[in-house]
This record gives C-alpha cells, sequence and structure tokens, in this order.
C-alpha cells in the first residue's frame, strides 16, 4: 500500500514503506546511476554513484539502499551528487581497468569523468587466474562491487567459495587460503559470472575466443582440461 509520499525533483510520488529512493525515483521514471546495485543482490551501499541530496540530510546517501520517508524532497542530480559520482568514477577509473565495464564506461562520458585526473594513483594489478575450465578471473578488472560473492553466498547459491580478502588498497576477492577454484565448495554454477559487470569474471571459452581460438579449439581444450582434471587425484 502506497502510504508515504516525498517530493524527487520536484514531482510528488506515493510509496510503500520500505521503498528505497531508487525505486521510488523509477517509479518516477528517473534515472539514478547504479554500478554495485543488482536487482537480485542485496544492496550494500559500496560504490556510492548513486549518491542524491535530501533536504535536510547533510551527507549525500546511496538511493539505492536508503528508504523514503514522509515529507522529504530529494534532488537526484544536484551539481553537488554529480561532482561526487564524477570523482567516483575518476578514482574508478584511476585504478582499475574499466576496458570491458561498457556501463562504466557510458557513466563516464555522462558525467564528463576524465580517465586521467589521478595519474599518479597506483593501479590495481592482478595475474589472470586460469585454474578451471569455466571461467577466468581477472581482478584487474574488478571493482569490489561484492556481487559475485553475494550470489555465491546468501542471495543465490549458499556456496560461499568466494569473499573479501586484505585490507584497504590490498582488498580483493579471493577463495579461502587462495585454493584454486576446484579446490573450493564452488559448483561452477556460473552466476558470479552472470552478475560480474566488468569482466573481471569470464567464461573462459568467451576469453579463448577473444585470444582467437577457433571454435574446435576451444572445445577440445576445455574438454581435455576438464578431462584432466577429473583424472587428478
Ligand atoms: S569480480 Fe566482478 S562481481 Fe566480483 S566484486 Fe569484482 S567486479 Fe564485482
Ligand atoms: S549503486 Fe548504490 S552504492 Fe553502489
Amino acid at each position: 500500500m502506497a502510504n508515504i509520499t516525498l517530493t524527487i525533483d520536484g514531482d510528488s510520488v506515493a510509496v510503500s514503506t520500505g521503498t528505497t529512493i531508487l525505486k521510488a525515483a523509477q517509479q518516477l521514471g528517473r534515472h539514478i546511476p547504479t554500478i554495485c546495485y543488482h536487482d537480485h543482490c542485496t544492496a550494500n551501499g559500496l560504490c556510492r554513484i548513486c549518491v542524491v541530496e535530501v533536504n535536510g540530510v547533510k551527507p549525500l546517501v546511496p538511493a539505492c539502499l536508503t528508504p523514503v520517508r514522509e515529507g522529504i524532497k530529494v534532488s537526484t542530480s544536484s551539481v553537488r551528487a554529480e561532482r561526487s559520482r564524477r570523482t567516483i568514477l575518476e578514482m574508478l577509473a584511476s585504478a582499475v581497468d574499466l576496458s570491458q565495464a561498457p556501463e562504466i564506461e557510458r557513466l563516464m562520458g555522462e558525467y564528463h569523468a576524465d580517465h586521467r585526473r589521478f595519474p599518479e594513483a597506483e593501479r590495481r594489478e592482478y595475474p589472470v587466474l586460469d585454474d578451471n575450465p569455466m571461467y577466468i578471473r581477472d581482478y584487474s578488472k574488478c571493482i569490489l562491487c561484492w556481487r559475485c560473492v553475494q550470489v555465491c553466498a546468501d542471495d543465490a547459491q549458499f556456496t560461499y567459495a568466494i569473499n573479501f580478502k586484505g585490507r584497504g588498497f590490498e582488498t580483493s576477492i579471493g577463495t579461502f587460503f587462495d585454493k584454486p577454484m576446484p579446490e573450493t565448495s564452488c559448483v561452477f554454477c556460473g552466476q558470479c559470472v552472470g552478475v560480474c559487470p566488468t569482466g573481471a569474471l569470464k567464461p573462459k571459452r568467451e576469453s579463448l575466443l577473444e585470444q582467437g581460438l577457433s571454435l574446435d579449439e576451444i572445445m577440445q581444450a576445455t574438454k581435455s582440461e576438464k578431462k584432466k582434471r577429473r583424472k587428478s587425484p
């Protein structure tokens, strides 16, 4: 039941208790950008690209996580919110390879973000992990959105094969004791690959195709790898 009325960019909307500002805005046809948010994952408010201004609230608030309140006035594209989004995008571009993240690249253009704003920034670079026949992990492209961890855990699969590891700049996604994927509880459901927004997780066959292998060669390569792993103790 719609029992809360608020104003978004000057337009009034009525929604039910517990609705987030993001969903209320969508009801009005307003677009608020998101990166870490996914409709089928628990929102954690990690990337902060969805920040908006709410009257009477000093900090910008993440729209994907913040429930509506009666009578609030929300501004989705104030100068302050847009500047904050632009800076977030520039910081991401300074540290992470976004070359296979088309949605983020599109936002970079929309917000006139400068890829080179922080030239001194240290880049997050990791070797590509290719330890199973199903998918590769290229964490140089990882923005730590946490979607893969969530679908592997309570949001979908309840497998808990991956999680955050490290702290601060060293934070990354990994397995327990850095074990190769086949030695973890991973069941290769592919849900993590499906929700990854940046190409950090990619089907092995797609990766081999990009490397120029023919379909026959790809089938051979992935089949023989599966056989080899089945035989290994
Ligand atoms: S691997 Fe992909 S889904 Fe997982 S945290 Fe990194 S960017 Fe997000
Ligand atoms: S989309 Fe809201 S914090 Fe990332």
